[in-house]
């Protein structure tokens, strides 16, 4: 059994966490692996990007994607990482490109992420194998959700959970009024639990809480 193994078990129930959980920085990567990385976040809502070639950039850690509105009128995820040298592509917080072209060394990309320029190719190396890295994201009542696992869990129960108090607040039709980011020098989990001790009545918005409490941009170790 491993020291975290041995914290888990040693921890109470109900009871507050350790400090370790706030402090050792191999529990802070595990978080990071096992909850950030292999979880659906919630990263923004359909409205923002209503027309064909909107994007947004969403950031978290090390990772980038281009969340962009396609021809398809669908909403797909890309890492923001160029095939050729793995430059940044889109480089604005959001817009609108009808292609997406790297600043390093020029190699564009169609709004499906397939390469479509790119200048002096090895022979044998073809472009089809050379579009942008797809992620997973799915629109549940208008939200965005994206997941970096390849294998994500599915989302029929939360689905069905949402469908119908989601649409009895018209979810689908919000439009998202401003953006506040409050950055807090401090670890991850106490701004979670601060946040889910607020007294929340309905049960749409206590499920909503679940989902934003495993999406949080403010992680610190
Ligand atoms: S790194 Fe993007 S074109 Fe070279």
């Amino acid at each position: 059994m491993n020291s975290i193994e041995k914290l888990i078990k040693q921890q109470p129930e109900d009871w507050s966490l350790k400090q370790e959980f706030y402090k050792q920085t191999d529990i802070y990567e595990l978080e990071i692996k096992k909850i950030y990385m292999d979880s659906w976040l919630f990263i923004g809502h359909q409205s923002e990007i209503p027309n064909k070639g909107d994007y947004f950039v969403y950031n978290l850690l090390s990772e980038s994607v281009i969340v962009v509105r396609g021809k398809d009128q669908q909403i797909h995820g890309y890492m923001n990482v160029c095939r050729h040298r793995g430059s940044r592509i889109c480089l604005e917080d959001r817009g609108n490109m009808q292609r997406f072209t790297c600043p390093y060394h020029a190699w564009t990309y169609n709004l499906d992420g397939s390469l479509m320029i790119a200048k002096e190719l090895s022979n044998g190396v073809k472009k089809q194998d050379l579009g942008l890295h797809k992620c997973q994201i799915e629109v549940v009542e208008g939200l965005i959700l994206l997941n970096f696992s390849d294998q994500p869990s599915s989302l029929d129960d939360l689905k069905n959970e949402l469908s119908v108090p989601m649409n009895m607040f018209g979810f689908k039709d919000l439009k998202i009024a401003a953006h506040k980011n409050y950055p807090i020098d401090a670890n991850w989990k106490l701004a979670v639990e601060n946040y889910n001790e607020w007294k929340i009545t309905t049960n749409a918005i206590i499920v909503l809480l679940r989902i934003q409490s495993i999406h949080n941009p403010i992680l610190r170790s």
